[in-house]
Order: structure tokens, then sequence, then C-alpha cells
């Protein structure tokens, strides 16, 4: 397994753009949790907690959950043991907000951010791959119904049942693109002043690609 010190890594971009199949891929490489806020809100809700009820209004929406909610989620899980080697941020931050907080609380622990990886993808191409997705529930292992096909048509590699996300149907898809150009885009400028910005030109290019691209920039080459 590959080693390089601290790794505190965050994948930004649109919806669809890649930043959870790459993150899983970095994951099992270097043996560091990915920490997905998307996934641990789909959790909440599944288990039917308090947070899980306040955050699926917004997310059928399409809209963001409210930041307290997300930061109180993200503090209590990178505190965890599994993180002492780095851990890969999955759709967070979002907001310049929960940026700013990002930077006190890896401050306090003494830590720092190795690197933002942004993929940049046509809206077209996000809009077929949101609209093929189907993960599995009981691994979570992603897949797309044309671009990375399943080894069945309904069934993970796993054995667990390919389900397709509520909120990947053509209104809600439109809407997450429109919060994100008007909340999360900012986010690109604050990295790229801080010089921890790495941009992939993810349109067109298969999964594979911009894993080797990844990689290559995490082994310094
Ligand atoms: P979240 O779960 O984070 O969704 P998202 O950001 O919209 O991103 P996705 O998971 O849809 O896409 P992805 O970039 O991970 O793409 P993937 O790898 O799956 O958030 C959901 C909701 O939770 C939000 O709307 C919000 O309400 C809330 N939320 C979450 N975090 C929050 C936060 N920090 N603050 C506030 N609210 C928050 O790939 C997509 C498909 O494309 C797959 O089928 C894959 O197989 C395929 N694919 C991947 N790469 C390629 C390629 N190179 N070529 C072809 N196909 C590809």
């Amino acid at each position: 397994m590959a080693d390089s010190g601290d790794m505190v890594i965050i994948m930004l971009g649109p919806p669809g753009c890649g930043k959870g199949t790459q993150s899983k891929l970095i994951s099992s490489k270097f043996g560091i949790p990915q920490i997905s806020t998307g996934d641990m809100l789909r959790e909440e809700r599944e288990k039917g907690t308090d947070v899980g009820r306040r955050s699926s209004v917004f997310m059928d929406r399409g809209e963001l959950v409210p930041d307290e909610l997300i930061l109180e989620m993200i503090n209590r899980r990178i505190e965890k043991e599994d993180c002492n080697k780095g851990f890969i941020l999955d759709g967070f931050p979002r907001t310049l907000e929960q940026a700013k907080a990002l930077d006190d609380i890896l401050k306090k622990m003494g830590r720092s951010i190795r690197q933002v990886f942004y993929f940049d993808v046509p809206d077209s191409e996000l809009i077929e791959r949101l609209g093929g997705r189907i993960s599995c529930v009981v691994c979570g292992k992603i897949y797309h119904k044309k671009f990375n096909p399943p080894p069945s048509e309904d069934k993970c590699e796993c054995g667990g049942y390919l389900l397709q996300r509520p909120d990947d149907n053509p209104e809600v898809i439109s809407q997450r693109l429109e919060v994100y150009r008007k909340l999360t885009l900012p986010l690109l400028d604050y990295y790229r002043g801080k010089n921890k910005l790495f941009e992939i030109h993810g349109g067109g290019k298969t999964i594979e690609e911009n894993s080797r691209i990844i990689l290559k920039a995490l082994s310094g080459e």
C-alpha cells in the first residue's frame, strides 16, 4: 500500500464529476478513509435520525444542507483514529463558510490540506453520468449503466442490489447544478489563492485516465 505522509485531500467539483468514484480508488490505494458528506447524510436518513430527517428536505430539493449540521458531522468524523494518516473529503467543503471552518478545524489539529482536486466536466456529460448512475445498497460501489456497467444488470459484484439515487432525476439534477454554480464554484478561487488547487479537465476522459492523473499528482511526479 502506498504511503505519502499526512494526506488530507479534498475532492471538489459538480454533481456527477466523479468525486465519489475517484475517492474510493484513492482510499484503497493509500488506506485512508473516504469521508463523503452525501453518504453520511444518506446513512442518517436510512437510520431515521434527527440529522437524517432535517437534511432530507434539502437533499430531495437539490439544495445544500445547512452548514452547522454538516460541520458538526465532519468535526466528529475526522477526530476518529482511522483519520490519523489522512482522509479524503468527498463533497465537503461546499460553501466558503465550510471551507473557512475546515481551515480552523485543521489548524487546531495541527494538520493541513495536501491537495484539492477539482474536476471540470461539461454539464451535458454530468447529466448523462448522473442519469445512468446506479450504486450498491450493501457496499456502496458506484457503477454506470453505460460507462462502468455492473457484472449483472441489477446486482453488484458483492451480490447487493443496485439502485438509482432519488436525487438523480432531471429536475433535481438541474437544481443541484445551479446550487453548485452559485455556492461551491467560488471555492476554486479560494483554493487557487492558497496554491492547493489541482485542476483536472475530466470531460471525455475515462475513470482510469482521471485516476492516473490523480495518482501521479499525489506521488509528486
Ligand atoms: P453528494 O452525495 O455529495 O452528491 P454530489 O455532490 O451531487 O455528487 P455526486 O455523488 O452526485 O457525484 P460524484 O461527483 O461523486 O460522481 P460519481 O463518482 O458518483 O450530495 C448529495 C446531497 O447531499 C447534496 O445535494 C446536498 O443536499 C447534501 N450535501 C452533501 N454534502 C454537503 C455539504 N458539504 N454541504 C451541504 N449539503 C451537502 O460519478 C457519477 C457517475 O458517473 C457514476 O455512475 C460513475 O460510474 C460515472 N463516472 C465517474 N467518472 C466517470 C468518467 N470519467 N467517465 C464516465 N463515467 C464516469
